[in-house]
């Protein structure tokens, strides 16, 4: 293969400027020509493809975001939308594509492939939702970013003996807030995949209050609802003094951390050998603790089990 392209697609997440790095870098290295798509599958239906060299790439190992940008677009949902992206990689001499980005990305690169047109998987968003993976880029990075932001809650929760409702993202995924919430010691942590009662969850923050604590966190996924409800809801049942943050695009941003960078930089590289050695239409993820690639079709049919022994877990040391 003498010719690749590689994308940014969806949500944005620190870890995929390291995996554009070395998708570019190794792919000169192996004798290559890299370029690099502008803002995703938009980006590829309107041709905007250009050739990157190793400056390309200089910098940004250690910037949060994407320099290709990315973007979401419907018209590659259709089939006409697939044989223009198509279109556009033959007519631009690429001929393997590598695609960074989560579950809805994929899905556009199984097309390509299903298309005949060889195209590798990068799992790139902070939700950690893709189920052939235990890790996904970007996600260690937004779960310290919520660590930090739980700690300076903390303070004034503790200063005032308040409950705060600490609302993260990962849209039908409560990772974020089951890793972030078992880090930062938060009391209560509800997510979409494993229901709480609320009459359960104001139990369990008076019984703390009794035992001596002055504050509370109760890490909510937005799959589960808002924390200005639930705020409301259990400042009226328990008489506690209760507040709500979103900490919303907050979490998408930041320079990513070392796990990150080891992610994007090895999976990149990973990626290209993949296609290197004629392999295609497979998804790099780790799992436990190694590298692999699975069959795109595959990975986009797993359905992710949600750990509920780490939320018992985090349940039991947290009171
Ligand atoms: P993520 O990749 O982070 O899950 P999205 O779900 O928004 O983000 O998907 C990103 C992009 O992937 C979409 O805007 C669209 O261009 C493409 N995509 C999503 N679903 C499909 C699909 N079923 N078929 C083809 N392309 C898709
Ligand atoms: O998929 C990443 C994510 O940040 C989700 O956690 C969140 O639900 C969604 O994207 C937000 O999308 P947008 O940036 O388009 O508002």
């Amino acid at each position: 293969m003498k010719k690749i392209a590689v994308l940014t697609s969806g949500g944005d997440a620190p870890g995929m400027n390291a995996a554009i790095r070395a998708v570019v870098r190794y792919g000169i290295f192996a004798g290559m020509e890299v370029m690099g798509v502008e803002r995703g599958y938009a980006g590829l239906l309107e041709g905007k493809l250009t050739n990157m060299n190793m400056r390309s790439v200089s910098d940004i190992i250690q910037r949060g975001g994407t320099i290709l940008r990315t973007a979401r677009c419907l018209e590659m949902k259709e089939k006409a939308g697939q044989e223009k992206a198509l279109a556009q990689l033959v007519a631009h001499g690429v001929e393997g594509l590598i695609v960074i980005g989560g579950d809805g990305s994929f899905m556009g690169a199984k097309a390509l492939s299903e298309l005949g047109f060889p195209s590798i998987g990068i799992p790139g968003t902070i939700d950690n939702d893709l189920a052939y993976t235990d890790y996904t880029l970007g996600f260690d990075t937004a779960c310290n970013t919520i660590l930090d932001a739980i700690n300076k809650i903390r303070d004034t929760m503790s200063s005032h003996d308040r409950v705060s409702i600490v609302e993260v993202m990962g849209r039908n995924c409560g990772d974020l807030a089951l890793y972030a919430g078992l880090g930062g010691g938060a009391e209560v942590i509800i997510v979409p995949e494993h229901k709480i009662d609320i009459d359960r969850v104001c139990e369990r923050l008076e019984a703390s209050k009794q035992r001596g604590k002055h504050s509370g966190i109760v890490l909510l996924a937005e799959g589960a609802g808002s924390a200005a409800d639930w705020a409301e809801q259990i400042g009226k049942r328990t008489g506690l003094s209760v507040r709500s943050t979103v900490l919303g695009h907050l979490q998408r941003g930041g320079s990513p951390s070392m796990k990150d960078r080891f992610l994007g930089t090895s999976m990149g590289v990973y990626a290209v050998k993949l296609l290197e050695r004629g392999v295609s239409n497979r998804v790099v993820g780790i799992r436990d603790n190694k590298l692999y690639d699975e069959d795109i079709v595959t990975a986009c049919r797993m359905k992710k089990k949600f750990d509920v022994e780490l939320y018992n877990m985090a349940a039991v040391v947290a009171r």
